[in-house]
């Protein structure tokens, strides 16, 4: 079975992805772009990892796509992506552990003063925070995919009063234990003045691109804070700096930037209550990643049904 790997990969991380998919799919065999053209009718699945755009062009047999990130908005942007052609999305159990953590370090931080007792101490300053019970503070959880699901459920095991939001209505049975679910626009924004921290992991599409705007801001209470873990698109950046300089914001903490890496000269790199981190919140693994892409491959030549396809109606 031959397989299309593409995507923009350091060297190092190229030799790990295939050593690691060789091992979970040892029937395989792994081409670049140049191969698969070379026997266009052999290839019927591509596993990309934010692929060029036409890179997946020009294979007429191709059955799968299966993607080694979580979130596809890139890959959906392609204009050249070839149609009907299934797309999976990356769900990897040790990527949502990943983010369930760097969700709850955010929230930590944020709850205790910690960020800015960083801050003091590069002026020498001893500046012990006030400390406040976790079940006094509401954390709001943007998006309740796996990763929006891991991060709310560890969050909400901490004590905090967990609320979850997704653009589709769950039923109570779906709903993460503990977790108040809404999934409607309206009570959002009537929700948003409760919420101390909220957490963006939603997809981005466009519903919700730029949901994270001077208006969606003016609702939190003054001092809130917001952790962005999903795009750098969600936010409008200026009016985020906007309301950081105003104190309506207290911090934020963002992982994910319209550009990236984040130019040199932005201003969120010195500004004081934002903390910048370089698109890490959760990497894929691929020890456990490859396992996913094995099981959906086999479910594809054994006609059995694929798992975590992509709505591209949805954009998700
Ligand atoms: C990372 O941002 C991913 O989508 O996997």
């Amino acid at each position: 079975m031959n397989i299309l790997l593409s995507g923009k990969f350091e060297a190092a991380e190229h030799h790990d992805w295939l050593r690691s998919l060789r091992a979970a799919l040892p029937e395989a065999h792994w081409l670049d772009r140049e191969q698969a053209l070379a026997q266009v009718d052999s290839v019927q699945v591509a596993v990309v990892a934010n692929p060029p755009a036409g890179s997946l062009g020009g294979l007429p047999r191709l059955r799968l796509i299966q993607s080694l990130w979580a979130g596809v908005d890139r890959l959906l942007a392609d204009p050249t992506l070839p149609a009907g052609v299934p797309i999976a999305r990356m769900v990897d159990p040790a990527m949502n552990a990943a983010m369930a953590q760097t969700a709850l370090w955010a929230t930590l931080s944020l709850h205790r003063g910690f960020f800015e007792n960083a801050v003091a101490q590069r002026a020498a300053l001893w500046l012990p925070q006030t400390q406040r019970r976790a079940d006094t503070l509401q954390v709001l959880v943007l998006g309740l995919g796996q990763m929006g699901q891991a991060a709310a459920t560890c969050i909400a095991r901490q004590g905090y009063r967990v609320h979850g939001f997704s653009l589709h209505p769950r039923s109570a049975a779906a709903a993460p234990a503990g977790i108040e679910c809404h999934s409607d626009m309206d009570a959002l924004f009537a929700l948003l003045p409760l919420c101390h921290i909220v957490i963006n992991l939603l997809p981005l599409t466009a519903a919700t691109r730029g949901l994270l705007d001077a208006h969606f801001f003016a609702r939190l209470p003054k001092g809130a804070a917001i952790v962005n873990l999903a795009r750098g698109a969600h936010v409008v950046d200026a009016d985020l700096l906007a309301a950081l300089d105003r104190g309506q914001l207290r911090h934020a903490v963002l992982d994910v930037f319209h550009t990236e890496p984040l130019p040199v000269d932005h201003a969120f790199w010195a500004h004081p209550r934002v903390t910048v981190l370089p698109h890490v919140a959760a990497l894929t693994d691929p020890a456990s990643a490859s396992l996913v892409v094995a099981q959906n491959v086999r479910a594809l030549m054994s006609g059995r049904p694929l798992a975590h396809l992509v709505r591209p109606a949805d954009g998700y």
